[in-house]
């Protein structure tokens, strides 16, 4: 069965023929240049204390978190992935009228949405891509809506303007903020700052994704504080390990890092949008304020997914779990120049092989 989501480098070496490690991978949109250096040698330095439990509360890192963003301890709840997170968000939603979901939409928000029988409504991207003033006049304090901003797989971007309409409904509006790191402070659009003021306003982080943490799992969600006490007897105790913990304080202390990341991505896109833009065959969708860019084919791309796993060792994610899109459409992350020139070598080898 082909994989419902970006990263699945097992599924990948099984078709091309290699180890999982020697895939170049397009499929995930994790930052090329980390884990960084001040993360890596924090792990080994903490490796023996996996002896005793993790801190349930997280505290060292919810304590960096409510420094960064300027909020209360109580704010702040940590998860094992933005993803466990997404978990709790279907069972606060299980009781609402109606909970709306922009689509295309991360093939995760449905698990999470079914798995508590919510009753899920699709506003396709185009119809609110401008904003949300036609649609919130039909959100109630009953119903939910979940955004991603910036979109995945789009990259589309809201202003916080243009979702300011929706916090006064009343409804539970929940932002994935998952890429919004991507942007430097001075561009971001993020939500978490008006929390305070909106007892029905959830934002979802990841730090998998800006610190290539994937395989340790880490998020968190800022909310008001009685939601996070009714998701803590929800969850399991120990659900975010101690590494993840001291990864993420120590990734959210390292601002060279960071500044490195925002420097670096808006012309690595802007020359690799402009290097795929060039082959006749694709055509770039959005202009992407997120780390990857969706991109349109003449035709299924499924076979040319296998010719790069083949012949280049190269993973890019079809569109497949996004029904809306299927399989004309492939998203890849942007990467380090050198490996986004292997890309887009393979592409422009298999097309002229065509
Ligand atoms: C939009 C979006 N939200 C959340 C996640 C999950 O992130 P995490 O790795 O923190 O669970 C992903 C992962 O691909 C994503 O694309």
């Amino acid at each position: 069965m082909p994989p419902r989501h970006g990263g699945n480098l097992v599924w990948a070496a099984a078709i091309a023929g290699c180890t999982p490690h020697e895939i170049l991978d397009f499929s995930a949109s994790l930052n090329p240049w980390g884990p960084s250096d001040s993360v890596i040698a924090a792990l080994k330095a903490v490796l023996p204390t996996i002896r005793d439990y993790p801190d349930p509360d997280c505290h060292p890192l919810v304590d960096a978190l409510a420094a960064l963003h300027q909020l209360p301890l109580d704010y702040f709840l940590v998860g094992n992935g933005a993803a466990e997170l997404l978990t709790w968000v279907g069972r606060e939603c299980g009781d609402r009228r109606q909970v709306y979901l922009i689509t295309p939409a991360f093939a995760d928000y449905r698990r999470a949405l079914t798995a508590f029988a919510c009753p899920i409504v699709l506003i396709p991207l185009g119809q609110v891509q401008t904003g949300f003033g036609a649609i919130a006049p039909f959100l109630t304090p009953k119903d939910a809506i979940l955004i991603n901003n910036p979109h995945n797989p789009s990259g589309h971007l809201w202003s916080r303007h243009q979702l300011q309409p929706l916090l006064e409904t009343g409804a539970l509006v929940v932002v994935d903020e998952a890429f919004m790191d991507f942007l430097p402070p001075s561009a971001s659009e993020s939500l978490i700052d008006v929390v305070p003021h909106y007892p029905n306003l959830i934002v979802l982080r990841s730090l998998t994704k800006f610190y290539s943490l994937a395989g340790l799992r880490l998020g968190y969600g800022v909310s008001a504080p009685e939601r996070w006490q009714r998701w803590r007897s929800w969850r399991d105790p120990w659900s975010v390990n101690s590494l993840a913990i001291i990864a993420g304080v120590t990734a959210l202390g390292d601002r060279p890092f960071q500044e490195r990341t925002w420097a670096w991505l808006p012309p690595a896109r802007h020359a690799f949008a402009a290097a795929l833009k060039a082959v006749p065959e694709l055509k770039v969708v959005t202009e992407s304020k997120a780390n990857f860019l969706l991109i349109q084919a003449t035709d299924s791309i499924l076979p040319l997914q296998t010719y790069l796993l083949r012949q280049h060792r190269i993973l890019i994610r079809d569109c497949c779990s996004f029904p809306e899109l299927g399989a004309a459409y492939f998203r890849v992350a942007v990467r380090r120049d050198g490996e986004n020139q292997r890309l887009l070598e393979g592409l422009r080898a298999y097309y002229q092989r065509q």
